[in-house]
């Protein structure tokens, strides 16, 4: 693997950490928010950015003074970038970091990781191979309200975890789906509520809840003029006895929340719209939950426009990502955890279409 000599310089060593240079593959809606959150970062700099659109890069080039590309495999060949963020439509995914592995660089990919766990598999196996990082993006795992959560669980604070519930229920305008040459709402991109939407209330659901074992699921088209699903429910068995249910959809009108619910022994939770919304303990106050109540945190939901995203997520997942870098381990959201949210969405998908309990893989 190829290591900038920006790298050799260790946190800990007495020497100032350098900085990752890191390279964007695609510069549509989320690559131009990845390059405002990359000026919130320390230890990262943009240095260049790739896509076919001239437009766009030239945009980008003017605003943050890197390079344009418009072959991400010339800027691969470039040899100064360390850490590629991979913004492309999800079926491009796996090509791109396939490229930059070999080239040595380090990934962040943007969610879902790949198109299938079959191909995720593949792509985890690449980074493995060639000894880049894999980053897998999915930033509400960092908000605050989840991290309490998460440590809550493991302490055993809660108690047992009875059930577990996610509602994402947003609504696109139609125009979205005909945006970005059309990818959007084509299975082949996983382009469903499921996966496009609700991808990230699930992994959180999965996260804190311990794993599914195994689903039941309805999932129709019931408004859009799309292939995949706009809306799906689906029934769940946790690995732990635990029981859940999804409902997604981008079909109500005017988009009203993403929530997740907790029911534990001992506490009932809810997350919505990604700051802690309430809770209910029996066994007395929880600090630290009080504390983010107290905090009133506000942050932009992105349940009627795509782009109303808080950067406090994506600067986290960088920050772990250039941290993973330095001190030479996997980031928290690793391949393996990437793949989680993707295995769950297609044991639904076939659940449904097989109309029986589907075991996730
Ligand atoms: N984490 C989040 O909250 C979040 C939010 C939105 C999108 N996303 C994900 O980000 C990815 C991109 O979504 P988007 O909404 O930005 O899509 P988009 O259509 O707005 O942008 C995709 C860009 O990729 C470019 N592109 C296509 N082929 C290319 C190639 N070979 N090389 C370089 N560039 C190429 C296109 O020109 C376009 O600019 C998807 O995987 C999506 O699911 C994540």
């Amino acid at each position: 693997m190829r290591l900038s000599s920006s790298l050799c310089a260790r946190p800990g060593h007495g020497l100032k950490m350098k900085e990752i240079r890191v390279g964007l593959i695609g510069c549509g809606n989320i690559g131009g928010f990845h390059c405002r959150v990359l000026e919130e970062v320390e230890n990262a700099k943009l240095v260049a950015v790739a896509d076919p659109n001239a437009a766009l890069t030239s945009a980008l080039e003017q605003k943050y003074g890197c390079r344009a590309f418009g072959d991400y495999k010339d800027m691969l060949a470039w040899g100064e970038v360390d850490l590629v963020s991979v913004c492309l439509p999800p079926a491009l995914h796996f090509e791109a970091v396939e490229a930059a592995a070999k080239a040595g660089i380090h990934v962040l990919v943007e969610k879902p990781l790949d198109v299938s766990p079959q191909s995720a598999d593949r792509m985890i196996a690449v980074c493995q191979n060639a000894g880049v990082k894999l980053g897998a993006v999915s930033q509400h795992r960092f908000d605050p309200a989840i991290r309490a959560l998460s440590d809550l669980i493991n302490r055993g604070a809660l108690g047992r975890l009875m059930m577990g519930t996610v509602h994402v229920i947003w609504y696109r305008d139609p125009a979205y789906y005909e945006t970005g040459g059309g990818w959007r709402g084509l299975k082949a991109n996983q382009g469903g509520v499921l996966m496009s939407q609700a991808t990230h209330y699930i992994d959180l659901l999965q996260y804190l809840m311990g794993g599914v074992d195994s689903v039941s699921a309805v999932c129709e088209t019931l408004l859009h003029n799309i292939e995949a699903e706009d809306t799906g429910l689906a029934l769940l068995r946790f690995k732990n006895g635990a029981i859940g249910s999804i409902e997604a959809t981008t079909m109500a009108y005017p988009g009203l929340m993403a929530e997740l619910n907790i029911y534990a022994e001992n506490a009932t939770i809810c997350v919505r719209n990604d700051s802690l919304a309430f809770y209910e303990s029996k066994t007395g106050k929880i600090a630290e939950l009080d504390a983010l109540l107290a905090q009133k945190r506000e942050v932009e939901a992105a349940v009627a426009d795509p782009l109303a995203l808080d950067t406090a997520g994506h600067r986290a997942q960088y920050l772990d990502m250039i941290s993973a870098i330095f001190e030479d381990r996997d980031p928290v959201l690793d391949g393996a955890q990437g793949r989680q949210p993707l295995a769950l969405i297609d044991a639904i998908h076939r659940a449904s279409e097989q109309g029986t309990w589907i075991k996730v893989d």
